[in-house]
C-alpha cells in the first residue's frame, strides 16, 4: 500500500483534466497589435530586426487592421514615422501625418476594432528625445503642451484611447484636461505608467527612428532597479485620471507587474516590446527554440503575473496558435 496520499501529478494526467484545472487563460482577447505607419503608399516593408513586423503605408496599416479584427484581435496600436522632424517635433499633431491618417482610415474601415494612439515625441524631433529641449535637457514642463497637442490630434482623427509614453510628470493630468476642453471626454488614457530606461527598446528605436541623438532616456524614464517607485508612479497617474496603468517591459518585470496589479483596481496593461519579441524571432529563425510554445508560454506568463492587456508583436501570430 502506498504511504503517499497527496499526489498532485493525479491532476496532471490527462489534457481534459489540466484544463479543468488551470489557473490562468489566454485569450486572443487579451491582445493589442502595435503597428509603424510611415509615409508613401503601398508599402510594406518587413524591419529587418523585427521579422513579422512591417513598416506600412496607411493602406497596408488598413489592410493589416482588418486582419487583426478578422482574428478576433479587438484593439491596435498606432505608432508612425513622419514625412519631417523639427526642435518640438510638431509633426506629432499634423493631422496630415500617417498616424492620424491611419487612424482615421482604420476608424473607417474596422469601427469596432479599438485604437490607441501612442503620444510620444521621440519619433518627430530632430534630436530624438521625448520632449522638448531647454539646455540640452528635457524641459518636463515645456513638453505637456506638445502632448497634449498630439492627444487630441489623435483622439479628434478617431483614436478611442490615447496612450502617452514620453513619461513626463504630470502628462496624465494635461491630457485628460486637454481632450475633456474639446469634448472629448470618452476617450480613455492608458498611461504608461511605469516605463523603465530598457535596452529592450533597441529594435523599436530602429523600426521608429527615434534613438535619442545625444545621451539616453534615463533622466525620465525609470531606474531599472526601483520597484517601490513603480508604485508612486501608478499612484499619481490614477490620481491625474488614467484608465488604464502600463507596465513596460514586460517579461523583465513581471514582479512589477504583479504588485502593480495587486494594489490598484484599474486594468493593467503589459508592453511585450521589440527586444523581446527580437530575442524569440532570432533564436526560434536558428531553430533553437519552438517558437510557437516559447511565446504562449511566455504570453501565459504575463496573464499569471496579473496582467488585463498585452501589448505584443505576437498578437497575429498567437491569435492564429489558439485558434488552433
Ligand atoms: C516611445 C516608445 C518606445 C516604445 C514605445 N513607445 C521606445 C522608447 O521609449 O525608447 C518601445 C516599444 C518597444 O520596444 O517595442 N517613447
Ligand atoms: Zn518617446
Amino acid at each position: 500500500m502506498s504511504t503517499l496520499k497527496i499526489r498532485p501529478r493525479r491532476l496532471r494526467r490527462s489534457e481534459n483534466i489540466r484544463a479543468m484545472v488551470r489557473e490562468t487563460s489566454l485569450s486572443v482577447k487579451d491582445f493589442v497589435y502595435p503597428i509603424f505607419v510611415v509615409p508613401g503608399e503601398n508599402i510594406k516593408e518587413e524591419i529587418p530586426s523585427m521579422p513579422g513586423c512591417y513598416h506600412l503605408s496607411v493602406d497596408k496599416a488598413v489592410e493589416t487592421a482588418k486582419e487583426i479584427a478578422s482574428l478576433g484581435i479587438p484593439s491596435v496600436e498606432v505608432f508612425g514615422l513622419p514625412e519631417y522632424k523639427d526642435e518640438i517635433g510638431s509633426s506629432a499633431w499634423d493631422m496630415a501625418s500617417p498616424v492620424q491618417r491611419a487612424i482615421a482610415a482604420i476608424k473607417k474601415a474596422e469601427p469596432d476594432l479599438v485604437i490607441v494612439g501612442d503620444v510620444c515625441l521621440c519619433q518627430y524631433t530632430n534630436h530624438g528625445h521625448c520632449g522638448r529641449l531647454c539646455d540640452h535637457e528635457v524641459d518636463n514642463d515645456g513638453t505637456l503642451p506638445l502632448l497634449q497637442n498630439v492627444a487630441v490630434s489623435q483622439a479628434q482623427a478617431g483614436a478611442d484611447i490615447i496612450a502617452p509614453s514620453d513619461m513626463m510628470d504630470g502628462r496624465v493630468a494635461a491630457i485628460r484636461d486637454a481632450l475633456d476642453s474639446k469634448g472629448l471626454t470618452n476617450v480613455s488614457i492608458m498611461s504608461y505608467a511605469v516605463k523603465y530606461a530598457s535596452g529592450y527598446y533597441g529594435p523599436f528605436r530602429d523600426a521608429a527612428d527615434s534613438a535619442p541623438q545625444f545621451g539616453d532616456r534615463r533622466g525620465y524614464q525609470m531606474d531599472p532597479a526601483n520597484v517601490r517607485e513603480a508604485m508612486k508612479e501608478v499612484s499619481l497617474d490614477i490620481a491625474e485620471g488614467a484608465d488604464i496603468i502600463m507596465v513596460k517591459p514586460a517579461l523583465a518585470y513581471l514582479d512589477v507587474v504583479r504588485l502593480v496589479r495587486d494594489n490598484i483596481v484599474q486594468p493593467v496593461a503589459v508592453y511585450n516590446v521589440s527586444g523581446e519579441y527580437a530575442m524569440v524571432k532570432a533564436a526560434a529563425q536558428n531553430g533553437w527554440i519552438d517558437e510557437k510554445r516559447i511565446v504562449l508560454e511566455t504570453l501565459t506568463s504575463m496573464k499569471r503575473a496579473g496582467a488585463d492587456i498585452i501589448i505584443t508583436y505576437h498578437a497575429i501570430d498567437a491569435a492564429k496558435w489558439l485558434k488552433g
